[in-house]
């Protein structure tokens, strides 16, 4: 049993000094890549098995620290991802998920997947715009217990004075292309009720374009997920707040989802915030189940022309019977597009919804159900 451990050890090590040996190597490898990976495929959600007994000695031998798993030592250079392990404990390449982002080049073109161990990382985590093609993965049996954990909110000072408002609040912050996401809880701790002033506090800010997040958690209050811009895809996530808590201009769909809400008397779900009406943005949620504590608006009118679409969801009994609402401008009850098609649950019923949000027929709702509502074909290979 020791020998077999050894043996991909050894391999491992070669790789690894052929690597630390020069950084043009490293390159090469991420030229070559380059045109393959304008996509996200399962493959890169995971990680080998057993990255975990590797990566000490890998570690030791390699310089840049890229670990390179088995599956791909085997397989052509060309097609080697790179690992890096964040582990707090010491162990790993960063004990922070910072530590680790900070090691991925810029103009990175190629997928580097960050494995990070359980554990409580208290820090605040930003990808730049310069670092496309990175995945934080964590371990599918502990999603709860790795957690990305801060607590700004929208009133707190930067360290010019600032206010630093509810856009740049968030605990992790996706600001380049690519990204995706598994087995993560990214969680803001600030707790705050309805018209309490500066509380806005967000778990998680993507403006990066084509994301997608598997079975991750985004926790908080009030504005939990700026959902900001572009096509990103949540599938079988959990996520959880009081206020505008999925909020932003992207386009995105929710789907399979289960979306809390902790709101002790009132709030809302969705804000969305599209302003011009030919902006291709909305959010979609598809087979979700909405649940927990309120009474919530399905979504409030943040933009002008907002969109937002439950479809197929069970929906509890914690919706304020008129369902929606304008944001206190009753120009905007014409301009939005809000609606629902086939939820089912006592939150669900639309008798007492508001004549301006819209029960969808099954021919109009088709843009909104699938993978093609956020042009899942061009980017998404799953
Ligand atoms: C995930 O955790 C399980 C249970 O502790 C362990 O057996 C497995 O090796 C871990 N997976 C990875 C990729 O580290
Ligand atoms: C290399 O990557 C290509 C494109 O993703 C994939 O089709 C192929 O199966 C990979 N090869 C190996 C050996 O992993
Ligand atoms: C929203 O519409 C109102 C008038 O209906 C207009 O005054 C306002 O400028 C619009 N907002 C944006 C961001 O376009």
């Amino acid at each position: 049993m020791k020998v077999k451990a050894f043996i991909p050890a050894v391999i491992l090590l070669c790789f690894g000094v052929l690597l630390g040996l020069g950084t043009s190597r490293l390159l090469q490898i991420t030229d070559e890549g380059k045109e393959l990976r304008n996509y996200i495929s399962w493959e890169d959600l995971r990680v080998v098995e057993d990255v975990e007994t590797k990566r000490s000695s890998s570690i030791k031998v390699n310089n840049n620290n890229w670990l390179i798993s088995n599956a791909n030592a085997n397989a052509k250079a060309t097609n080697a991802s790179r690992v890096i392990v964040v582990d707090k404990k010491g162990r790993g390449d960063s004990v922070t998920v910072q530590g680790a982002v900070d090691m991925v080049p810029d103009s990175n073109s190629q997928r580097v997947k960050i494995f990070i161990l359980p554990g409580i990382y208290r820090e605040k985590v930003i990808v730049p715009r310069t670092k496309p093609y990175i995945s934080f993965i964590g371990n599918e049996s502990y999603a709860a217990e790795t957690v990305i954990s801060w607590s700004d909110k929208a009133s707190d000072r930067d360290s010019k004075g600032g206010e630093l408002g509810t856009y740049r609040c968030a605990s992790v912050t996706i600001e380049s292309d690519f990204f995706c996401a598994t087995a993560i809880t990214f969680e803001n701790t600030v707790t705050a009720e309805p018209g309490e002033l500066g509380k806005q506090a967000a778990a998680l800010r993507i403006t990066g374009d084509k994301a997608m997040f598997y079975r991750v958690r985004v926790l908080g209050s009030q504005d939990t997920l700026n959902d900001a811009t572009g096509s990103h895809y949540f599938y079988q996530c959990y996520i959880q707040g009081n206020v505008d808590f999925i909020f932003g201009n992207a386009k995105s769909l929710y789907q399979d989802c289960d979306i809390r809400s902790i709101a002790k008397r009132y709030g809302a779900i969705a804000a969305h915030h599209r302003s011009i009406e030919n902006d291709d943005t909305g959010f979609s949620f598809v087979n979700c189940d909405i649940s927990g504590s309120g009474k919530v608006f399905l979504g409030r009118a943040w933009g002008n022309f907002s969109r937002t679409v439950y479809s197929n969801c069970f929906i509890d009994d914690i919706i304020i019977p008129v369902g929606w609402n304008d944001w206190g401008d009753p120009d905007r009850q014409s301009k939005v597009l809000f609606g629902e098609y086939n939820c089912k649950g006592r939150g669900a019923e639309r008798r007492g919804r508001v004549p301006w949000s819209k029960s969808f027929t099954q021919d109009e709702v088709k843009p909104f159900l699938g993978r093609e509502f956020i042009y899942g074909d061009q980017w998404l290979r799953l």
